[in-house]
């Protein structure tokens, strides 16, 4: 069992649909367990800066409020990276925070790199940490869902929809370049959910032949419209990235394939007109779903009980449909999930005679 009385809860990394909803069922949780509950604003800023920043919740905070039905962070969240170099220093402070408040540990609503860099932090200053999987982008390893996910398909489904009618009425192939970092998860989600014609994501090769192919079967078979799924991270098909930009400390910042596709379409085949729309951070709004919600009170509820239990240094997560956990050693070792090549959904996908690049 345990001997915990006080615990710090945060929101880390880019926010998404359904955070509050964690936050809420950590707090209704620890509050039966007869725990105090400390928020930590903006990610790990909260405990690392001067003065501190964070508020006591209770259940009053949320379950009264219209907050664990909205997205964004109530807490806010923290997502411009750190410098290695000032990493163990940021470490230091954030035990020092840790200590200031009394916490007997933290519980971390993060993805795969809030995991790897908060873990390391609770590590250096000796702090008891269990993870929370969100993002938008599912690529946080050994779970098969995230918070937040289920809600950006959604908002990139929506988007397919609108854009089919517009599409329609001009005769155009309409490319939509949504989210996901290095990942398709999001595109080959909202591709099938939004039945698009072609979905390029960062994992598959792809040609400009075999996108002009599938756009010239399209045309012979009557249609005059199509729909493009392109995930962010999808580079050239020389394999080069589209744009070289990075921010301050070096990381890279994703964006441009959509209008570099459409580009190329233009230029090599008449038979439609592209247009490109870039979704950008409204796949990080929308109410959550209602599988984010239930999901996001199961993670929350069960992070909690590990901790109950004396369990720590745990990520919760959905494995084979069943709730589970995994060491933070193994979800960092684990690294990045990227969207298997012969995923179901991949698969689903040709089945049906979407275009989904080609593998060797
Ligand atoms: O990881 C979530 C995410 O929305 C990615 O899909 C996207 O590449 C990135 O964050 C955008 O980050 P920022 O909000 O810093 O522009």
């Amino acid at each position: 069992m345990t001997d915990i009385k006080k615990i710090g809860v945060l929101t880390s990394g880019g926010d998404c649909a359904g955070l509050n909803a964690v936050v809420m069922a950590v707090v209704n949780a620890a509050t039966i367990q007869g725990w105090e509950v400390y928020g930590i604003h903006d990610g790990t800023n909260g405990l690392t800066e001067t003065p501190l920043s964070y508020e006591i919740l209770t259940p009053d905070n949320y379950s009264n409020t219209p907050w664990p039905r909205l997205a964004g962070s109530y807490l806010g969240s923290l997502n411009s990276g750190i410098k290695q170099e000032s990493r163990e220093q940021a470490a230091i402070r954030f035990g020092e925070g840790v200590r200031k408040l009394g916490l007997d540990a933290v519980i971390v609503v993060g993805g795969d790199g809030s995991m790897n860099i908060v873990s390391n932090y609770c590590n250096i200053a000796g702090v008891k940490m269990i993870g929370i999987p969100k993002t938008i982008d599912n690529d946080t390893p050994l779970t098969e869902f995230s918070v937040g996910f289920n809600t950006a398909c959604q908002v990139c489904t929506n988007a397919l929809d609108d854009l089919m009618t517009t599409a329609r009425s001009h005769h155009r192939a309409l490319i939509l370049e949504v989210m996901g970092r290095d990942a398709g998860h999001l595109a080959i989600h909202s591709a099938l959910a939004g039945f698009a014609d072609i979905c390029l994501v960062p994992e598959i090769p792809y040609t400009l032949e075999g996108i002009i192919e599938k756009l010239k079967k399209i045309r012979e078979s009557g249609r005059t419209s199509a729909l493009i799924v392109v995930s962010e991270g999808v580079k050239t098909e020389k394999g080069e990235a589209v744009t070289a930009t990075e921010n301050l400390v070096g990381e890279k910042i994703n964006g441009g394939i959509g209008e570099y596709l459409s580009n190329l379409i233009n230029t090599n085949y008449d038979g439609f007109q592209t247009r490109v729309t870039k979704l950008g951070h409204v796949q990080r709004s929308g109410n959550p779903t209602a599988f984010d919600r239930s999901l996001a009170i199961i993670l929350g509820a069960e992070a909690v009980d590990l901790l109950a239990k004396g369990h720590t240094n745990r990520m919760v997560a959905l494995s084979h449909g069943k709730v589970s956990s995994f060491t933070l050693k193994e979800v960092v070792d684990a690294g990045t999930k990227a969207l298997e090549t012969y995923s179901p959904y991949i698969r689903a996908a040709r089945a049906v005679g979407m275009y989904v690049g080609e593998v060797e």
